[in-house]
């Protein structure tokens, strides 16, 4: 077993997906090369509680020029971010001349609307296409990965910065170490690191295990991440539960005594504790219930295909990734996957070779039953696809357990 990314103490393996490919590489019919696949299990660390992966996929594989995830996909997302930037606005960014940098910006969601405030930013993502989104938007965007020596030069070309912004990449990222000590660079001595994550403790209560995949290389709680910080001279000082993503927080750390830590950072803590998110057998009760999800959807799903009913895919996610790779769906079961992004379509899900299409390929004719992958969209995309349910179509969904809506 590998020693804890952290802190090198020991991690105990709690879930195993045996083997899976990149989650976001949807790679197109015509494609000849081998497709790279890794073994997929996770564990946590005895000594820091920080839950991870058991080995990681090289980063250029996963990010890089054609890299297709596109925040905007959601208008939910999107005003997320919106909303988000609109706050900072009015709080953290009203001295003068402030400057924010983003880490993982990709098509500018959140940054735009500091851009349009006029106030100085900087997206940093390796991803080129999502990048050039950004900078069409009027985003300024340096397309590179985010750790210790681009945060030094960022620093040098600009000065401090008074905010960091992150959503849904820092967890993405095994050496976060160099992460922090580029953001202890680069934030000024009273700026503050706000970055939002997937919550452990929703994971374990929905049992979604298709969360966990190669992008997903840490899952935070509050208890991991004051641990994490408190190792590069950053405190929490809060902790805010959101509902987007099935259920994240919204983490701001300071420079450890800058800041006073709001009430919500030890009320989490103490939840943390009363749910057992720092114990082996709260982690195998989670990889029992992921079992018998899989167990109970590829019942569902070879019995609605004796009887001749079809069922199609919504939402080509990366959390699908995992969940058809480890079900081990195919396309005689599902034929194919819907999907709004202009990347996937007309290319094939990893593993799995499922075909992806537009949502217009949808009602064509409709299916008599639909597996929502992005279930977390659920209410987004139900409403989308009204007229599916209301010509008699129903939902299939998977997360808490398998059910038909
Ligand atoms: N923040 C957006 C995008 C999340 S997808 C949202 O919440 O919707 C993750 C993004 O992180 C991708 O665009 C990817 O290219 C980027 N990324 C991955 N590693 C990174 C790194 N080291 N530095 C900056 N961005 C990175
Ligand atoms: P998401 O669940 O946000 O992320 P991840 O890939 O990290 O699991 O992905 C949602 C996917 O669903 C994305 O590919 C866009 C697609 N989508 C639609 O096709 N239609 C919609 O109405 C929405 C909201 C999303
Ligand atoms: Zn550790």
């Amino acid at each position: 077993m590998p020693p804890c990314r952290i802190c090198g103490g020991s991690v105990i393996e709690f879930a195993d997906f045996g083997r899976q490919p990149i989650s976001d590489a949807f790679r197109l019919p015509s494609q000849t090369d081998e497709e790279f696949f890794y073994h997929l299990a996770a564990g946590i660390c005895q000594s820091c509680t920080m839950v991870q992966l058991l080995s990681e996929v090289p980063r250029e594989m996963m990010f890089h020029e054609q890299y297709p995830y596109r925040t905007s996909e959601s208008a939910m997302m999107a005003s997320h971010f919106e909303l988000f930037a609109q706050r900072l606005l009015e709080t953290e960014l009203l001295d003068s001349d402030p400057f924010v940098v983003e880490i993982g910006s990709n098509d500018g969601a959140m940054l735009k609307a500091i851009s349009n405030a006029g106030v100085r930013h900087l997206g940093v993502d390796p991803s080129g296409e999502a990048a050039r989104l950004a900078t069409q938007a009027g985003v300024r965007v340096r397309v590179d990965f985010f750790e210790k020596s681009s945060a030094a030069a960022i620093r040098c070309a600009d000065g401090p910065a008074k905010v960091i912004f992150s959503a849904n990449t820092f967890s993405h990222i095994p050496y976060i170490g160099s992460v922090l000590e580029g953001i202890d660079e680069l934030l000024a001595d009273d700026g503050v690191f706000v970055f939002e994550e997937r919550y452990l403790a929703d994971i374990i209560a929905s049992s979604s295990f298709d969360q966990i995949y190669d992008e997903h290389f840490y899952l935070f709680c509050v208890r991991s991440v004051c641990n994490l910080a408190a190792r590069h001279g950053f405190e929490v000082v809060d902790a805010e539960h959101l509902t987007v993503h099935g259920g994240a927080i919204r983490y701001t750390l300071a420079r450890t005594g800058r800041r006073r830590p709001s009430a919500a950072v030890a009320e989490l803590l103490d939840r943390e504790a009363t749910l057992g998110l720092a114990d082996l057998a709260t982690f195998t009760r989670f990889a029992t219930n992921a079992k018998t999800i899989r167990d109970d959807l590829m019942v569902l799903l070879r019995e609605l295909r004796s009887q001749g009913k079809t069922v199609v895919g919504y939402g080509a996610t990366a959390k699908s990734a995992t969940a058809i790779n480890y079900c081990g769906m195919t396309p005689d079961l599902i034929p194919f996957v819907c999907d709004s992004t202009p990347g996937k379509q007309g290319r094939l899900m990893p593993g799995s070779g499922i075909p992806v299409r537009p949502p217009s390929a949808f009602s064509q004719p409709y299916p008599d039953y639909a597996l929502l992958f992005a279930w977390n969209h659920a209410e987004e995309i139900m409403a989308n696809e009204r007229a599916f349910h209301e010509s008699g179509g129903k939902w299939i969904l998977y997360v808490p357990d398998v059910h038909v809506a």
